[in-house]
């Protein structure tokens, strides 16, 4: 078995936290969520793995490698442009045919990995098997209709009215038949060669498709408190690890997840209430890190209060009156209060697309 990971797309996206970056490298709890996606195919057992990669191909094979960190061999295959999910498949078949495989969309996150999909996958000897969950915004998605026996009848890729509240998960399972439904297909009205519309054509043209449902799903939608859920559901999973430095009084509640070697992270006269995870190199003075909060390598906290928050790697917050919540900091951001500034007032050096909210 191999697997395939759709990681193109344009590398601009209307959102500040990704405006010169990939989607997929957005970091829940400390990790790229491609890396989960990497991760839970060699969990699986499958080892050759192809990324498929558009504009931003530098920096994730800067971040990927050949893969051999994650145990695997990774081949990347270049897309001209983001022409569609069959257009990713269409393009791989060199490295796919002959070996049934997963796509697997790099920007989706299954909480329960696929393991046991790839199992029942090789058990049941299907041509194709996709993933469903109910969603409360179907007409976001790829949307399936399934008959009174669970078969697969009818999907419909961001249907404005939507048969059923199942959605595609960006997980699926193909054989060598998926190049015969990826030829025959025609540009949807968007301009993509639809997976959907493949699978589709599996279906009309008597080839098996079965349909699973899964539950602990995560897409990036480019929503910040989608990201701040997904964050949550992977730190309630952390195992407490890692030993911090600690100098005056500072203590430790709950899971708490130190990453790097012992003493990478610096803990001065602080709280840490879990669960968080704080990535090495990072340094935490006379302030409170509370649930649910992934501070990245290389921060510097200093004199504040934070929870249910993402902040990435090598930014400073320091001497904020009120506690940080729900936000999302990106990289080398400061933040810090400046008594001594004149005029009195807040000043501001934000990029286009940001949020602020000033409690008081
Ligand atoms: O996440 C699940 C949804 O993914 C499904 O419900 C939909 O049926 C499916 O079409 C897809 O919808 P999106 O429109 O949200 O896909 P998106 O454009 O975000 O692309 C998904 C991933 O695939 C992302 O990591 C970028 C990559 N990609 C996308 C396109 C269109 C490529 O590598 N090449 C492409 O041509």
């Amino acid at each position: 078995m191999k697997g395939l990971i759709l990681s193109g797309g344009k590398g601009t996206r209307l959102r500040p936290l990704t405006y010169t970056s990939a989607k997929q490298l957005v970091p829940v709890a400390n990790k790229p969520v491609l890396f989960y996606g990497i991760e839970a195919l060699v969990a699986a057992g499958i080892r050759e793995i192809g990324i498929v990669v558009g504009d931003t191909r530098a920096e994730i094979e800067a971040a990927v490698g050949n893969g051999s960190r994650f145990g695997a061999s990774v081949t990347y295959i270049q897309q001209d442009a983001p022409r569609g999910l069959a257009h990713a498949v269409l393009i791989s078949e060199e490295f796919l045919r002959g070996s049934k495989f997963v796509m697997y969309l790099g920007d989706n996150l299954l909480q329960r990995g696929i393991t046991s999909l790839v199992e029942e996958y090789v058990r049941i000897g299907v041509n194709c098997e996709i993933l469903l969950t109910k969603v409360p915004n179907p007409s976001s998605f790829g949307v399936a209709e399934l008959d009174s026996e669970g078969k697969v009848v009818c999907l419909v890729e961001k249907p404005k009215e939507p048969k059923s509240d199942l959605a595609l998960v960006g997980v699926y399972l193909f054989d060598d038949s998926v190049f015969d439904a990826v030829k025959a297909i025609r540009p949807s009205a968007r301009g993509e060669l639809e997976i959907t519309d493949a699978i589709q054509w599996l279906v009309d043209n008597r080839r098996s498709v079965q349909a699973h449902l899964v539950s602990g799903w995560w897409k990036d939608t480019g929503k910040a408190e989608d990201m701040l859920e997904a964050n949550r559901t992977v730190l309630d999973a952390v195992e407490p690890s890692g030993s911090p430095e600690i100098e005056g009084r500072s203590s430790i509640e709950g899971k708490v997840f130190f990453e790097g070697s012992p003493g990478d992270v610096v803990l001065i006269n602080s709280v840490i209430r879990g669960p968080v995870i704080i990535g090495p190199g990072t340094r935490i003075e006379e302030s409170f890190v509370g649930p649910y909060t992934a501070i990245a390598a290389g921060c510097r906290l200093s004199g504040i209060e934070i929870e249910n928050s993402i902040v990435w790697e090598g930014s400073s917050l320091s001497d904020i009156p009120l506690r940080i919540s729900d936000s999302l900091i990106g990289r080398g951001v400061t933040i810090r209060r400046r008594p001594d500034m004149k005029p009195k007032a807040h000043r501001f050096l934000v990029g286009d697309n940001s949020e602020i909210g000033i409690g008081e």
